[in-house]
């Protein structure tokens, strides 16, 4: 799989659909695979909702869309290839029968002739006076975009204005994206009376929040939903209104590999995007995801000091859950070591460094790590989630980062702690084994 598609919540149930080669575990032949769940954590796989037609608009590939309600009746909007064009289907309440509109495609070409280098992955919504779309795309020279378009009908589409471009750049900010010459998978979404724009763009998925009106929208703050590897992350309401992200967390092994392994991507854990006091956003896995813990082993008030790791006792396994606290004193940096070999030969490692103010993660590949910023007193939390290679972690309510790992020794399960330049305090450290979620899993690791 790659991309999550057109996560929605109808009729008591939730429904994710993903990009998905069905012969093959690399990318190739882009069918829309599914499955559904009756509360976000398990989930059940159901026969691939979209093929390509033979001869029509989207013979080269179904690629990504969203999913809206239309007067009872769940649809979906997509993107066909080669060239790129959006197209509407619609489906039966269980959304196993798709029907292909017989108009498609919706828009054959895009706005702005020459100018524009992509044109897929549309995103819809409704307001008062009809629907709204934003189509991820790439203005020559320019920078990434998103096209805005309305519709009384999901039909007939006429353009309007690019809702942002990466030219527009919230004020006095550093700037992420505005290089960028082309944004994937754009989505857009009220959050708590403003509004979040998430695109995806060299290999992240980073976000803006700000004001939405008169149709255009005017980022106020940037940053990273993740500072690893998760992409062409997407949005949905739950039954309740908060606001779920879902992102495709890719390979980091070699193509070979995965094609042994039969199977390639994993959608991350169902994370909760909440908006800060300061206007940047709050993320954290989905507090449902604890009815998955096994039992918990603690441990508190360990002393870190430099050049002295501390072991932790009795590892559950390979598919864990961690919650560890830590003051940092003095220390300059403070992490876990993770899928640890017992003589050390390797390691990953989840760490904090307070001089650069960077959440990392190190594995024998390669060092992910972003930007966050502790107040003077504010302790180091991080929430881990390990299943098998993938890891995602989340600190302190407004970090995130996630990778994949791929240990070479079936007992490197080990956890340690550690502490470098100083000494600092990990006040508590807890463990869960994790539940398989899966009632169908089709293959384990
Ligand atoms: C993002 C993406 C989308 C496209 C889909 C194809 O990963 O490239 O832009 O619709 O994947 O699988």
């Amino acid at each position: 799989m790659n991309d999550p598609n057109a996560p929605i919540y109808f009729g008591g149930k939730y429904h994710m659909f993903y990009q998905h080669h069905p012969y093959g575990a690399y990318w190739a032949n882009m069918h829309w695979g599914h499955a559904v769940s009756e509360d976000m954590i398990h989930w059940k796989h159901l026969p691939i909702a979209l093929a390509p037609t033979p001869g029509g608009p989207d013979k080269d590939g179904v690629f990504t869309g969203c999913a809206v309600i239309d007067n009872g009746i769940p649809t979906v909007i997509y993107t066909g290839v080669r060239p790129e064009v959006v197209m509407v289907a619609s489906s039966d309440d269980e959304m196993i029968r798709w029907t292909k509109y017989s108009g498609n495609p919706v828009i054959s070409r895009p706005p702005g002739g020459a100018k524009v280098v992509g044109f897929r992955d549309p995103c819809v919504w409704k307001e008062n006076d009809g629907w709204y779309m934003i189509v991820g795309t790439g203005i020559k020279g320019e920078s990434g975009g998103a096209l805005l378009f309305r519709s009384p009908d999901l039909h007939t589409w006429r353009y309007l204005d690019p809702l942002c471009t990466g030219k527009v750049r919230p004020k006095d900010e550093p700037g992420l994206v505005a290089q960028s010459d082309m944004w994937e998978c754009p989505d857009f979404f009220p959050l708590f009376g403003k509004h979040a724009l998430i695109v995806s763009t060299k290999a992240k998925s980073p976000y803006f929040i700000g004001k939405y009106s008169g149709h255009k929208f005017i980022p106020e703050t940037e940053g990273h939903t993740d500072f690893g590897a998760a992409y062409a992350a997407k949005t949905m309401p739950d039954a309740t209104g908060r606001r779920i992200y879902w992102a495709w967390i890719p390979e980091r092994r070699a193509k070979d590999a995965f094609i042994a392994a039969g199977w390639a991507g994993v959608m991350s854990l169902p994370r909760l995007l909440t908006l800060r006091p300061d206007n940047t956003l709050g993320i954290e896995p989905l507090p449902e995801l604890k009815t998955l813990r096994g039992a918990r082993s603690e441990f508190r008030n360990i002393e870190l000091r430099p050049g002295k790791d501390q072991p932790i006792q009795g590892t559950p396994g390979d598919t864990i859950e961690i919650v560890a606290e830590f003051e940092l004193n003095n220390a300059q940096e403070v992490g876990l070591k993770l899928r640890a070999a017992p003589d050390g030969s390797e390691q990953t490692v989840a760490g904090y460094d307070r001089g650069e103010e960077q959440l990392f993660t190190e594995t024998t590949q390669a060092v992910q790590k972003g930007h966050l910023t502790l107040g003077p007193q504010e302790t180091l939390r991080l929430h881990i989630f390990l299943d098998g290679s993938v890891m995602e972690i989340f600190a302190n309510g407004r970090a995130c980062v996630s990778e994949r790992m791929y240990p070479t020794q079936p007992d490197s399960l080990g956890i340690s702690v550690y502490a470098r330049g100083g000494t600092a305090r990990l006040k508590s450290i807890e463990i869960w084994p994790v539940r398989p979620i899966s009632t169908n899993r089709l293959t384990s690791s």
